[in-house]
């Protein structure tokens, strides 16, 4: 808890801005809907809407003083204005909260993908290690065992900032975070201590959000400025960088932090050598810079190689013993909905992946193509609302991996699912695809296609449980559905 004229103080604001009325703020929050009684409301200028449009809701729902950018029209509380809400936010939060991320061993990853799969890694080999983990992501929030839902990878930073306050209340280890380049760039992740930062590797996506790719570049680049420049030898910070992806030097330049590397092509301080994939797994030799050891795994495909190796360097600098780690690799269950077979009797293959990226289902298809012994299906669509450059070049990779491509909706979203299918539809160039706009027939068409040995891959949605149409959300998983198919499908054949 924090008094008004301390958060104006911190906030540099002026003498002028110091209240008479000044109330204790027991909370910040951004949602008006969620504002309780004590609460300072912060007005932040959003995507879709302005909070400065929601005081009354705010005020009404008991905030006892507002920070806002743009003039609001209420002389009967405590106004703070400053430049930027979402700049302020962070320095407010970090305040707020007494810097929790400072008491934390906080580990960000970013990249184009992999982020949510070398957290869960992550996770697997610390809790394996009998360490204490929380992790913040895509799928949920988790602090030890309890899980919470998110609205985004990386959320905001008054939800962030007290996040990381009950880690440290909780005695967490390792919190493993997903940063994306919205919250880089957004500045939601601005004032938090990251320990570690890891860098998978750079591709096209959201070019609606960030103008060019060196724009999205730049906002990935920001999480390794901000491993400091204070060194420590109890603990100290690691840049632990994919050697073989493109950028490598310029992430490498970007910190004054030690730099690890990991890779399979280059020389690497966490090198992967004689790979073998297969349908069930994968086997390598991990040589580190003093040991070198067989790992094997059920994890399937060259890119979870990379999000191994990433794991690895992390967990291993973080003091968990190549052996625990080897052991935690072993028994790893993978994650929800990358890369996740369909369980069951049947004689082909369904695969659910969470690829949205033409670079993503790129390595998902070449790793398919890599075992399958019979025919490749694909169901794919595109997200509404979001970058639509990508929406060609994912039918095409469609296309020249798979020998049918059925072309459906991901989450519309306000867009027509027609024209975001028209928009993917130029990117093919034979016949050999088709349109089924409702998704979950188009699932159960596949999987009616499929003989013994096919394999369907059904891409995009992964671990999501709903689907987005219009501003609606409907219940819709695509592992149920794919299951509900495949039901069918066997019942009808005997
Ligand atoms: N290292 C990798 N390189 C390329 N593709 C990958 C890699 N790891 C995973 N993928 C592919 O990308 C998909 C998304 O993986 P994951 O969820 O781990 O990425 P992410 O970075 O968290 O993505 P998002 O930004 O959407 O949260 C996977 O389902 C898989 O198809
Ligand atoms: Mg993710």
């Amino acid at each position: 808890m924090k008094n008004l004229n301390d958060i104006a103080k911190y906030l540099l604001l002026t003498n002028k801005s110091l209240f008479k009325q000044n109330p204790k703020i027991t909370g910040l929050q951004v949602d008006s809907r969620k504002v309780k009684p004590g609460d300072l409301f912060i007005c932040i200028s959003g995507y879709t809407v302005d909070g400065h449009d929601f005081v009354d809701q705010a005020i009404e729902n008991g905030a006892v003083a507002i920070l806002a950018e743009k003039d609001i029209n209420r002389d009967d509380l405590p106004i703070l204005y400053v430049k930027d809400t979402n700049q302020a936010l962070s320095f407010l939060a970090n305040y707020f909260y007494d810097f929790p991320s400072n008491k934390l061993h906080l580990i960000g990853v970013t990249g184009t993908n992999g982020k949510t799969s070398i957290t869960y890694l992550l996770d697997e080999i610390f809790r394996f290690n009998q360490d204490k983990t929380a992790l913040i992501g895509t799928i949920q929030m988790k602090i030890a065992d309890q899980v919470y839902p998110i609205a985004n990878t990386t959320p905001e930073a008054s939800f962030l900032q007290k996040s990381f306050k009950q880690m440290v209340d909780q005695e967490i280890d390792h919190c493993m975070m997903e940063v994306s380049s919205h919250a880089l760039e957004l500045g939601r992740v601005n004032g938090c201590d990251f320990d570690m930062a890891i860098y998978t590797n750079l591709s096209q996506d959201h070019l609606d959000f960030h103008q060019t790719m060196d724009d999205y570049l730049k906002a990935k680049t920001r999480l390794f400025h901000q491993l400091g420049n204070k060194y420590d030898s109890k603990q100290p910070k690691y840049a632990i960088i994919n050697r073989d992806d493109v950028y490598y030097s310029h992430f490498e330049q970007a910190t004054s932090q030690r730099v690890v590397t990991y890779g399979i092509n280059h020389e690497a301080d966490f090198l992967a050598k004689n790979i073998k994939l297969t349908a069930n797994g994968t086997s390598f030799i991990l040589q580190t810079m003093d040991d070198q050891l067989e790992i094997t795994t059920p994890l399937i495909g060259k890119f979870n190689v990379y999000n191994m190796l990433a794991a690895i360097a992390a967990a291993n600098l973080s003091g968990v013993p190549l052996t625990n780690i080897k052991s935690a690799l072993e028994q790893s269950k993978g994650v929800r909905g990358r890369f996740e077979a369909v369980k069951g009797t049947h004689d082909f293959g369904v695969i659910i992946d969470f690829a949205h990226t033409p670079d993503s289902l790129e390595n998902v298809l070449t790793t398919i193509r890599s075992f399958a012994q019979g025919k490749v299906y694909l169901v794919v669509g595109c997200g509404g609302d979001r970058d639509r450059s990508k929406r060609p070049l994912m039918a095409e990779i469609g296309e020249k991996y798979a020998d049918c491509t059925i072309l459906t909706s991901d989450n519309p979203r306000s867009e027509d699912p027609l024209a975001i299918i028209a928009d993917m539809e130029e990117g093919m160039t034979t016949d050999r695809y088709f349109i089924e706009v409702n998704r979950a027939k188009a699932i159960h068409q596949a999987i009616q296609l499929a003989n013994k040995n096919d394999i369907v891959l059904i891409a995009g949605k992964g671990h999501e449980t709903t689907q987005i149409i219009g501003n609606e959300k409907f219940p819709f998983d695509d592992y149920q559905v794919a299951q509900q198919a495949i039901d069918n499908k066997t019942c009808s054949e005997t």
